[in-house]
């Protein structure tokens, strides 16, 4: 896997850039999701919030329709429980509602204290690779049709620096992480001949939100990139600025 460097220095996004889209964000509830949420809603787009906890998803709902933004809907689901079933249902409550799907970013994650892999039990692995690694994968499949559907549908997946420059003690989450990136290029490469959805893996790099305080205590998160600031490299790949690009890691 090729780590790139992101393609814009500066991006500023047109203020309709996702008119009339509809994009899927998870982990919307808090930190980066929740504020590429709200920056795909200022840019245009309507919203479907998943997350396992339905205050923190109204918290986002609110916000957005506080800022005029097009109404989202909810979905509160626990990615480390929910099967194919309820995945193909969630797929078949965006048709319904929201009628199409031209992208997802999948923010949600699941992060286990960190410790050497002597510790690990397979219970906790299991739980770290469903949610950072299976659940993006599985989530996206269940979406497929209606991406495929859409005129230039894109999906990115979060990744994280360790899964890139892997460090003791990083475990499950970084090799899921890891996985991500080989998840992109493969299904980008099974996509060429269709050349939709695009689907890339995007690295932010340290982020001042809520899992940074719990991997990085006592850190001075002055120093660190908001999540709003990062929010706008997200919407440039979603945006047709991006067309062309897909299965590629890129780090902000
Ligand atoms: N922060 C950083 O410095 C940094 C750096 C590199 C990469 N990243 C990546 O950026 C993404 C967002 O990170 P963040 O810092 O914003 O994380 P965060 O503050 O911990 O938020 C994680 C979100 O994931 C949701 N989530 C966790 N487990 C879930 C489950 N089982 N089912 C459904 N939703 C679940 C949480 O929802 P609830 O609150 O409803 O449980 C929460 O909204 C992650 O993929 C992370 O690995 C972050």
């Amino acid at each position: 896997m090729t780590l790139e460097k992101f393609p814009r220095e500066r991006y500023e996004p047109a203020p309709d850039l996702l008119a009339g889209r509809v994009i899927l964000v998870t982990g919307a509830g808090q930190g980066l999701g929740r504020a590429v949420a709200l920056a795909c809603a200022a840019h245009g787009a309507t919203l479907a919030l998943l997350g396992r906890k339905q205050e923190k998803l109204e918290a986002t709902y609110d916000a957005i329709c506080a800022a005029n933004g097009p109404e989202p809907a909810l979905v509160p689901l626990d990615l480390a429980t929910a099967g194919g079933a309820e995945l193909d249902a969630l797929a078949a409550l965006v048709r319904r509602d929201l009628k199409r799907l031209d992208g997802i970013v999948h923010c949600a994650s699941h992060f286990a204290p960190l410790g050497p892999l002597a510790d690990e039990s397979l219970e906790r692995w299991l739980e770290t690779l469903r949610v950072n690694l299976a659940a993006p994968f599985a989530l996206t499949r269940a979406c497929l049709p209606l991406l495929n559907a859409a005129p230039a549908a894109s999906v990115i997946f979060t990744g994280e620096t360790h899964g890139v420059h892997p460090r003791a003690y990083w475990g499950g989450f970084a090799v899921a992480k890891a996985g991500l990136s080989t998840l992109a290029a493969i299904w980008a490469d099974e996509l060429e001949h269709a050349g939709k959805p695009r689907i890339n893996v995007l690295v932010p790099g340290p982020i001042a939100s809520p899992q940074r305080s719990r991997s990085h205590p006592g850190e001075d998160r002055s120093k660190l990139r908001t999540p709003e600031e990062a929010a706008n490299a997200f919407l440039f790949l979603l945006g047709d600025e991006a067309r062309g690009l897909s299965g590629r890691t890129f780090e902000l």
